[in-house]
């Protein structure tokens, strides 16, 4: 297990999964495609299902499952999805609860919440904790070069923050730029971490390494703020 942890691997998360032994992971906290009415140009292509509930959940599903192989009793699953999609969670997910995380950028203006289907790996509902899921960003300009779909740092600590004990294992296996990993590095978690396009996975390094760099030169375990990350 150890030669998994830590790493940020370029490869399909179901072949990654294959390898990781079941009931070994403390936390999955994944955004895969979540299939909005626009169809996302990944740096790969194009989401295959374009949209498509039962497209979206043919590719999905196998990976889901094996999210929940992976967990370990009563560990805990965060899954970003589209409320375009809505009227299959509970046909998909079973019991769950939905975070909505109000999101504002700095600058005043508000954006949408994002919605996480969030439940154990006996799909438990997990309720919302009792505190502001409130995330103030900003920065994020840049980022939205170098892919789609955005999430930041500090939504992802929300998250880490709720769903994990420090020192914990946390499985992003469509981890994108790796906001995810660096919410769990930032917070003493350990982590797991891949994307199936090249590009994305490197980006995700760049930013870790960024962020460890920085860490290290602030004689801290704490960065002070999640945007140094982000100049990547
Ligand atoms: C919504 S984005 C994740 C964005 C990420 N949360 C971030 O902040 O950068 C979904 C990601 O899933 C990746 N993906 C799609 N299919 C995959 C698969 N089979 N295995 C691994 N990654 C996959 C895509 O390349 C994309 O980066």
């Amino acid at each position: 297990m150890n030669k998994f942890v830590n790493t940020i691997f370029h490869a399909d998360a179901r072949d990654l999964l294959a390898k990781l032994p079941s009931e070994s992971i403390d936390a999955v906290i994944s955004d895969p495609m979540y299939g909005t009415s626009r169809s996302y140009e990944y740096e790969w292509g194009t989401d295959p299902a374009n949209g498509d509930p039962e497209l979206h959940w043919e590719y999905h599903q196998p990976i889901y499952e094996e999210c929940r192989r992976v967990l370990k009793p009563n560990g805990r699953l965060a899954w970003a999805q589209s409320p375009k999609f809505c009227q299959q969670f509970h046909d998909w997910f079973g019991d769950h609860r939905l975070w909505t995380l109000t999101r504002f950028r700095l600058a005043g203006k508000n954006a949408t919440g994002h919605t996480w289907i969030v439940q154990t790996k006996e799909q438990e509902p997990v309720p919302m904790p009792d505190r502001d899921s409130l995330v103030i960003y900003d920065k994020i300009g840049p980022l939205r070069k170098l892919h789609p779909c955005i999430k930041t740092v500090e939504e992802l600590k929300f998250l880490v923050e709720e769903l994990t004990k420090p020192g914990e294992v946390v499985l992003d296996c469509c981890c994108g730029r790796g906001s995810t990993l660096l919410a769990a590095e930032h917070l003493g978690r350990r982590w797991i971490g891949c994307d199936i396009s090249k590009r994305y996975s490197q980006i995700a390094k760049l930013r870790m390494d960024n962020l460890r760099s920085h860490m290290q030169s602030q004689g801290s375990l704490r960065a002070p703020t999640d945007f140094v990350a982000d100049r990547c």
